[in-house]
């Protein structure tokens, strides 16, 4: 009896697709240049964004693969395994487990072929059924032994735990393992695996992760993967393994822009240590940057791109959604890998003698306009429901100075305590 029901991807699929998830009814248009994938709201809030997708296509284009199958286990949309079909002109398998994400899933391999070369659907296929059943997964489109040069898998997680196990992912990465391994092409550095994983998941099971994939492979090289949309946190963690990993960068960081482009630098990751004792002065930069930064200890590389060699350099925030670097000099915003990061910077004009509150907003107002500055942005810690009220009182108070440049206020954690900074951007 067949354990996975074989769909082709051919034109006929996109029929089945659409009285499934008509494609009138998906929320919101893609990106120009996109291509207007099938999917339902469960697809649509687990799916990979199209331009990261891409990106990852170009990165694995560069590895020097062997022959065979690409393989997602657990494909969802597609749009990862048929993004990389599309640049590497290459046959891939998608296996899920939910029949109509399948039927989608066939329909967006057609749709990415549309759009680009399509030599590679005749022989890609995407099966619904259990993605760790290996041998008869590869059996039924007639494939044994060695077959698969990568597999991507970006495995479900439990969404409403903040941390869980590695085994609660779905599929298990182990079993997955367990049962593919015998069935990839191994090259001189180990296959070429690839794995999204939650981007909570603590040190010791990434660590885990690692452990697990040299258990099997020993020698072969690992990069750590981190991509940002810059909202705060970190929206990705992906291990590239073997093959697929880059063995001069153990780090690299994708930050995906509100236009749908990328910025994507890579190093070796270093930690960070916060300078206790760094008390900011008049004409000293403060910037805030992305978390993300900080969290692939890619800091050190960013920061030789961002200040000039004679700047001083300072971490004095490391942790939560606000860390923060103290210069003597302004960055280089010039250049997209430095501004990609940072979500506010400036000069400090003055040091705030008064904790931001309403009843103090006189003398805010003072500094604030005695620095010509049009607006003042709250990029300090404060009580939720204080927030708001502060900020409309600036916003009210600024507006007669509609010429002068915008500014922030932040706080910095000194040896003294709190201190609050009115800082003028660039
Ligand atoms: C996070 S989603 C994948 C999203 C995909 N990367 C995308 O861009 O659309 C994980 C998928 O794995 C599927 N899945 C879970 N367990 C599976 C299994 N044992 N075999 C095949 N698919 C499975 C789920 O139905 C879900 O669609």
């Amino acid at each position: 009896m067949a354990t996975h029901t074989v769909l082709p991807i051919s034109p006929d699929i996109l029929g089945f697709a659409e009285v499934i998830a008509p494609q009138s009814e998906i929320d919101g248009k893609p990106k120009s240049g996109e291509p207007h994938l099938y999917q339902t709201d469960r697809m649509k809030r687990l799916s990979t964004p199209w331009s990261v997708c891409l990106t990852r296509a170009e990165q694995l284009a560069d590895c020097r693969l062997g022959q065979g199958i690409l393989l997602d286990p657990a494909c969802g949309s597609g749009s990862q395994l048929f993004a990389y079909c599309s640049e590497l002109e290459r046959a891939g398998i998608g296996i899920e487990l939910d029949a109509d994400s399948a039927v989608l899933s066939a329909a967006n391999g057609q749709i990415v072929a549309d759009g680009g070369n399509s030599e590679w659907t005749s022989e890609s296929f995407v099966l619904v059924g259990d993605g760790t059943d290996a041998t008869a997964a590869l059996s039924e489109i007639g494939m044994s032994g060695q077959a698969v040069a990568v597999m991507h898998v970006d495995p479900a997680r439990p969404l409403d735990t903040q941390n869980h196990s590695l085994d609660e992912m779905e599929p298990p990465i182990s079993i997955l393992l367990n049962r593919w391994a015998d069935h990839f092409v191994i090259g001189r550095r180990g296959p070429a695996i690839i794995i999204d994983l939650s981007p909570r998941l603590l040190e010791t099971q990434q660590q885990e992760i690692e452990q697990l994939l040299l258990s099997y492979w020993p020698d072969s090289p690992i990069t750590w993967e981190w991509v940002s949309t810059g909202r705060g946190r970190i929206d990705r963690l992906t291990i590239w393994f073997g093959t697929a990993a880059d063995s001069a960068t153990p780090a690299r960081m994708l930050r995906l822009l509100s236009d749908g482009s990328v910025v994507s630098f890579a190093g070796r990751a270093t930690d960070v240590k916060r300078a206790t004792s760094a008390v900011p002065s008049t004409r000293d930069w403060l910037t805030i940057v992305d978390s993300a930064l900080l969290a692939s200890g890619l800091q050190g590389q960013w920061l030789r791109e961002a200040l000039p060699p004679e700047s001083t350099r300072h971490w004095v925030r490391i942790s939560g959604r606000r860390p923060m670097l103290l210069s003597s000099e302004p960055l280089h915003m010039e250049k997209s890998i430095v501004s990609a990061f940072v979500s506010s910077t400036g000069q400090i004009i003055s040091r705030l003698k008064v904790e931001p509150k309403v009843e103090n907003i006189s003398p805010i107002l003072v500094s604030a306009n005695s620095a010509y500055l049009s607006r003042l942005t709250l990029r300090c810690k404060m009580e939720p429901s204080a927030q708001p009220k502060l900020q409309r009182k600036l916003d009210h108070g600024l507006k007669d100075y509609p010429r002068g440049k915008p500014g922030f206020l932040a706080d910095v954690e000194t040896n003294d305590g709190d201190a609050w900074f009115i800082c003028k951007e660039p």
